[in-house]
């Protein structure tokens, strides 16, 4: 059975959408039919010239993110969904934290996902469909020496999304969490330097974010029927590279 969606006429919004994972999502959802728009701080040319919409946007700014939705809805008349992906990992410990990280971090992770949400729900809410998928991080469950702010950021993400999964279910508006697993992208390159690398190779393996855009496009789809539920995609990866892991 092949694993495809058809994303035919329908607009995605994908913040941090121009690297990683969300840029690997934002093409995938261009092959399925659908149309992607990316917020990011720092837009990509390999987007650009994939003919990829992209809009230069601090996901912590508010007013910048209702901005980039209104602007959206001018143009396509319509968002069916939300990508909630822009985060940043800083490594620090926590004795050392400058307050400003912790709220940067914060502010990003947290505060940006919700300004997101708000700006997405009443064009999910007047279509009364629509799908939004925020990232967890097994680092909520595990923690991790000099990751607090960001484990912080991504365990309160899970509770978030329950709760926001109950308040737009009459809605018929889906919110659910996916943890990507170990995946190779800038963020994890440089959160994971050195032995680090290492250590993931042998314990859960390292997956290329083209790996998650299945996963990611399965939420978006009617065929998810799930909301409030979290999705983990450990170790396919591994699986599939044959890799002892
Ligand atoms: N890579 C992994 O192993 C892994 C594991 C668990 C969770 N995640 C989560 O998956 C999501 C995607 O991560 P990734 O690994 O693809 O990272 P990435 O660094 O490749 O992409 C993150 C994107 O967010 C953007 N960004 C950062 N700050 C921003 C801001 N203030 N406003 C707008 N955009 C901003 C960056 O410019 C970048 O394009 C993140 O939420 C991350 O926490 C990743």
């Amino acid at each position: 059975m092949r694993a495809t969606f058809s994303a035919d006429g329908e607009v995605l919004v994908v913040t941090g959408g121009a690297s990683g994972i969300g840029a690997a999502a934002a093409r995938a959802y261009a092959e399925a039919g659908g149309t992607p728009v990316v917020l990011d701080v720092a837009p990509s040319d390999e987007l650009a010239a994939a003919g990829i919409e992209q809009h230069g946007v601090d996901v912590a700014d508010r007013d910048a993110v209702f901005a980039a939705f209104a602007a959206i809805a001018e143009r396509h008349g319509r968002v069916d969904g939300l990508i909630a992906g822009a985060a940043v990992q800083p490594r620090t410990p926590v004795a050392e934290m400058d307050p400003a990280e912790w709220r940067h971090t914060l502010a990003v992770n947290l505060d940006g996902v919700v300004w997101a949400v708000q700006a997405a729900l009443p064009h999910l809410r007047a279509q009364a469909s629509g799908s939004i998928v925020v990232f967890a991080s097994g680092l909520a469950h595990m923690g991790r020496a000099e990751a607090s702010a960001y484990a912080a950021s991504k365990g309160a993400l899970i509770a978030f999304a329950k709760s926001l999964a109950a308040e737009v279910i009459e809605d018929r508006v889906r919110v659910n969490v996916l943890f990507p697993g170990v995946i190779d992208t800038p963020q994890f390159q440089a959160a994971n330097p050195g032995d680090e690398r290492a250590h993931w190779l042998r314990t859960t393996g390292i997956g290329e974010p083209e790996d998650v855009a299945g996963p990611l496009l399965f939420l978006l789809s009617e065929a998810a029927t799930m909301t409030g539920s979290t999705l983990s995609r450990d170790r396919a990866f591994a699986a599939d590279a044959g890799e002892d892991a």
